[in-house]
């Protein structure tokens, strides 16, 4: 099973010059939370922008780049990105999609659940958006209340969606 796991902005921003257009230490702390233990599907340019290999999760990269080489144990290389998503969607296991925005936009009709961190602040600066979802599709399996990240005053909340409005 097939999970994506995002902070957007008000506008759907994602991603800004190649890291996140904000700082929310509270966020960072629900993404290790949602991923630690799990294997997460990422894009090479997701996969540069992180501070090293994480602990205790797999990392799968996308690149299409033959000569692309990473030596860790927790990190392995993909380049047939489809068939990896249509293989992972049937497995019982939970897999996380973390990004970025091309990641998500392919990985999307794969996916069952989104874990959304919504960052209420615009960020016009911003260069990288989380695709379009239709979300009559999508019902809401959890949501936490409205919060304050301590070191920015950025309003933000948790939501988890699950496919399906029944
Ligand atoms: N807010 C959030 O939750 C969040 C989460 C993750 C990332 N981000 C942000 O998003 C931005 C990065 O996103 P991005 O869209 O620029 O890049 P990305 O999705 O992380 O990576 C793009 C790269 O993935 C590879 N790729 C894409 N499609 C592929 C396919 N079909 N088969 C094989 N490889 C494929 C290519 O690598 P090659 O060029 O090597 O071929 C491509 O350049 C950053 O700013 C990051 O901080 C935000």
């Amino acid at each position: 099973m097939l999970s994506i796991v995002v902070a957007t902005g008000e506008n759907g921003e994602i991603g800004c010059k190649g890291t996140m257009p904000w700082h929310v230490p509270e966020d960072l702390q629900h993404f290790k939370e949602v991923t630690m233990g799990k294997t997460m599907l990422m894009g090479r340019k997701t996969f540069a922008s992180l501070p090293g290999v994480l602990p205790g999760r797999m990392h799968i990269v996308a690149t299409q780049d033959d000569s692309f080489q990473k030596q860790h144990k927790r990190v392995k290389i993909i380049h047939d990105l489809s068939s990896w998503l249509v293989q992972a969607q049937m497995l019982e296991e939970e897999v996380c999609v973390i990004g970025g925005g091309q990641i998500y936009r392919q990985a999307l009709p794969y996916v069952n659940r989104i874990y959304l961190t919504r960052i209420h602040q615009s960020f016009p600066l911003a260069d990288t958006f989380f695709p379009q979802v239709d979300w009559k599709k999508w019902s809401i399996e959890q949501i936490s209340p409205l919060r304050i990240s301590k070191e920015q005053n950025i309003p933000y909340e948790f939501i988890t969606y699950r496919r399906g409005n029944e």
